[in-house]
């Protein structure tokens, strides 16, 4: 099967159970075996099948086949989550003493999994700028393990020659991830271009319709392999459910993929036309800064774009909160267009630094343009751009650019909470932000008092028992840390 939009609502069909054509749902948690010989030969690995909804689902299967397909990937694994997703190949392929390049500018949770928790487990993360190949070439060296980059990074829409990182990662021994959500493999296909892991957050464009959260990895199948052993062991595994609906939902990707470009260009045009918009970052625009590299590695522009409102940091909360279509949420891919304040939202646990480098700014405005009719967009744009000018007071740059204060304060109480394991400036003006990150510390531990440790070492024994650890052993030899770079 070649062809995309063939593979996109055919691959990965299960053999039907009751003669039903469309994909079914198969909600069960443990399967029946033929008889006790069964059971351990499954358990073992010795015999496919399904043993467990942990790490084996149908649905969940036929979810992961249709994907690596698409993507051109020998295997792939699905997860809870796009943060599932990096934590299990984390906990895959890293090891203490490991180092990753990271592109600056990535999804925020993404930079703080690295800096903040990796980090405990002895994995050192430099970040760096996605399009500037030279740092990349200088900072990668014979502790890298992982080269991680987003394509284009959002809300910035910055773009890493893929090609280019891919041979640098192979020169040094290292593994090259590409974060795919953006693009989906209808618009771009990394595999293709060199990387070894393709990773997605799949609640985005493959879901493309808001429903569920999701993750993915794709890749050669020992990596694939690899971090499947993660999740029968640590669990970061998709429901059947969500599977369900991104196999169908794949369906339509291509189709959705094109409509959002085209959507997305129209409104772009239309930014462009107004005279106090400074910047519009879409990657479909002839002046993008890459736009030839652009051209050589993506089909298409996608559906996201950004652009300063006049006013500063004033006049982005003010445009939202006058938007009548258009949704104020912070998910990106759906079919209905949404409007966020990146600086304070997606990338508020970022260090006031680390945004303004990664070109975050308190005036920048994200749209994750969905397939509405493109006049109706800008109707609502129109009207309120112009109630932002109103309440800022037209051109005047109140508080525009960095440096906002409201903005400092908010990033500083979030890093203190973060820094200090105190959750007592929750609640307090810069609430939202610093609560996330209060509320993160206090899960864990709460986690951590409830004995989550002792859990642990009970669960690893039963594992024993079942033999796991004998294929979890036979699985990282597949991935040993010469054999797994390809
Ligand atoms: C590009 C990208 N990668 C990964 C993630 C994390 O995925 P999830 O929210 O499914 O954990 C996100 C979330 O917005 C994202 O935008």
């Amino acid at each position: 099967m070649t062809g995309l939009a063939t593979a996109a609502v055919r691959a990965g069909q299960r053999q039907p159970t009751a003669d039903q054509h469309s994909e079914a749902l198969v909600l069960t948690s443990s399967y029946l075996f033929d008889d006790a010989h069964d059971a351990a030969e499954k358990f073992a690995g010795r015999r496919a099948g399904n043993v467990y909804v942990r790490f084996t689902n149908p649905t969940v299967r036929g979810f992961e086949e249709r994907l690596a397909a698409l993507e051109g990937g020998d295997d792939a694994v699905a997860t809870g989550s796009g943060m599932a997703a990096y934590t299990a190949v984390s906990m895959a392929l890293l090891e203490a003493g490991d180092h990753v390049l990271l592109a600056e500018g990535v999804f925020g949770t993404t930079t703080r999994l690295y800096q903040h928790y990796l980090s405990k487990f002895g994995v050192t993360t430099t970040i760096l700028p996605v399009d500037d190949n030279d740092r990349w070439a200088a900072a990668i060296g014979p502790a890298t393990r992982m080269v991680v980059v987003e394509s284009p990074t959002n809300p910035v829409m910055r773009v890493a020659d893929l090609r280019f990182l891919a041979g640098l990662s192979h020169a040094h021994g290292a593994l090259f991830l590409v974060d795919n959500t953006l693009c989906t493999p209808v618009l771009q296909q990394p595999l293709a271009l060199g990387a070894d892991l393709v990773l997605h957050s799949a609640g985005k464009y493959l879901d493309g319709q808001g429903r569920c959260g999701g993750g993915a990895v794709v890749g050669a199948a020992p990596l694939v392999e690899a971090v499947r052993g993660v999740l029968r062991t640590a669990g970061p595994s998709l429901s059947p459910f969500n599977a369900w609906l991104l196999t169908k939902s794949l369906e339509t990707l291509p189709l959705r993929m094109r409509a959002h470009g085209e959507v997305a260009g129209a409104v772009s045009d239309w930014l462009t036309t107004q005279d106090d918009v400074e910047a519009v970052h879409f990657p479909g625009r002839d002046d993008h800064p890459q736009a030839a590299l652009i051209a050589r590695q993506q089909s298409g522009p996608g559906g996201l774009l950004s652009f300063t409102v006049p006013g500063g940091r004033a006049g982005a909360w003010s445009f939202i909160d006058h938007l009548k279509l258009i949704s104020n949420t912070t998910n990106i891919g759906d079919t209905k267009t949404m409007a966020t304040h990146p600086a304070s939202t997606t990338h508020g646990r970022l260090t006031d630094e680390q945004r303004r480098s990664a070109g975050i700014r308190p005036d920048l405005v994200r749209l994750s343009i969905g397939i509405e009719d493109p006049a109706d967009l800008i109707e609502d744009l129109a009207q309120a751009l112009g109630a932002a000018r109103r309440d800022v007071g037209g051109s005047e740059r109140a508080g525009a650019g960095f440096g906002d204060r409201a903005d400092d304060l908010a990033g500083g109480r979030a890093d203190d909470v973060a820094d200090n394991v105190a959750g007592d400036v929750a609640g307090d003006v810069a609430g939202d932000v610093a609560g996330d990150v209060a509320d993160d510390v206090a899960d864990d531990l709460v986690d951590v008092r409830a004995g989550g440790r002792a859990d642990d070492r009970a669960d690893d024994r039963a594992d024993d028992r079942d033999g796991e650890r004998a294929g979890d052993r036979a699985g990282d030899r597949a991935v040993d840390r010469t054999g797994a770079a390809r």
